[in-house]
């Protein structure tokens, strides 16, 4: 089987041998197509792929008609927005993801980011400390639960709120469980984002939510900018001159913001949450060995298109 390994922001040198390693020793051919400058180059590369492995590379209904030996793709990491699972499913390609694999890196930025922003974007003006503050964690998955334990043990006081996973389950993981998103926003001096995009999220942080937040508070975003209404968020800004916002995926409106909060938001320049040398080496490697052991023995345990 053919897998290629396609990602226009490259996986670090060691983690792309890693994974050749783990195919070539399976007995499968390995392809490779990086920094690749637009969808037309991916569809020839994955003409005649039988796998596979992407980041945040977008696999389009297109791209599935293009890839007609197609079997399945996995996704180096947790979110995959960045697939089209109707058109996958109606292909018969499977589509997996590696949770957890790149958890710890998002969780350590965001970290740095609320310290970022808490010491003024490393400024010589007079910042604040996180100890003592109180942080909401929204969405207590894989990378929420991080960041929750590295915040307590740097002093925070941990609120969570997650649609899937029972209040009970909050506390028993040391985080005090808000009622509401209401509660969250409105009693956490950083609420850090740990939800997906899909259909409910888009746009569901806006102005309702950010100008309930108290004074001097910070909405830090490793998760999608697609979750933040921008014109809310903007809003909420101009109204509340105390606010700040710091995202790892910058918004669509981001100069603006710039030009008109200055130091109070920030963006990375490409997002860079899960770039790391473990992150790439973890989430690469898991994506390898699922797909060759996909092919050996059929395993879907981590199929996203069941
Ligand atoms: C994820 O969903 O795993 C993260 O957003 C990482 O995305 P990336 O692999 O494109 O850096």
């Amino acid at each position: 089987m053919k897998i290629l390994v396609a990602t226009q922001k490259p996986f670090s040198a060691a983690a792309v041998a890693g994974i050749q390693e783990i195919v070539t020793a399976a007995g499968h051919t390995f392809a490779l197509l990086e920094k690749y400058p637009g969808q037309d180059e991916l569809m020839a590369a994955a003409a005649d792929a039988d796998a596979l492995i992407i980041r945040s590379d977008k696999v389009t209904a297109e791209v599935l008609d293009a890839a007609k030996s197609l079997k399945i793709v996995v996704r180096a990491g947790a979110g995959f927005d960045n697939v089209d699972l109707a058109a996958a499913t109606a292909h018969g390609v499977v589509v997996m993801n590696t949770p957890g694999q790149n958890s710890n890196a998002v969780a350590e930025l965001a970290i740095a980011m609320m310290i970022y922003m808490a010491r003024t974007q490393f400024t010589p003006a007079t910042g604040s400390e996180i100890m003592g503050k109180q942080l909401g964690i929204q969405a207590f998955g894989n990378v929420g639960r991080l960041v929750g334990k590295k915040a307590e043990a740097l002093g925070m006081r941990v609120m969570a709120i997650d649609p899937f996973i029972p209040a009970e389950k909050i506390s028993e993981a040391g985080a005090v469980p808000a009622a509401s998103l209401e509660e969250l926003y409105s009693s956490c001096d950083y609420v850090s984002i740990h939800i997906p995009a899909t259909p409910q999220t888009i746009g569901s942080i806006g102005y309702e939510l950010v100008s309930k937040m108290p004074k001097g508070a910070v909405l830090v975003n490793t998760a999608r900018k697609e979750v933040i209404n921008e014109e809310g968020l903007a809003k909420a800004l101009r109204e509340r001159p105390d606010l700040k916002y710091i995202t790892d995926v910058a918004p669509d409106s981001y100069a603006a913001m710039q030009e008109e909060f200055g130091l109070r938001v920030f963006a990375t320049p490409k997002k860079m949450g899960a770039q790391t040398a473990e992150a790439n080496m973890n989430a690469g490697l898991a994506a390898a060995r699922q797909i060759v052991d996909y092919f050996a023995t059929g395993n879907t345990r981590f199929q996203v298109n069941k």
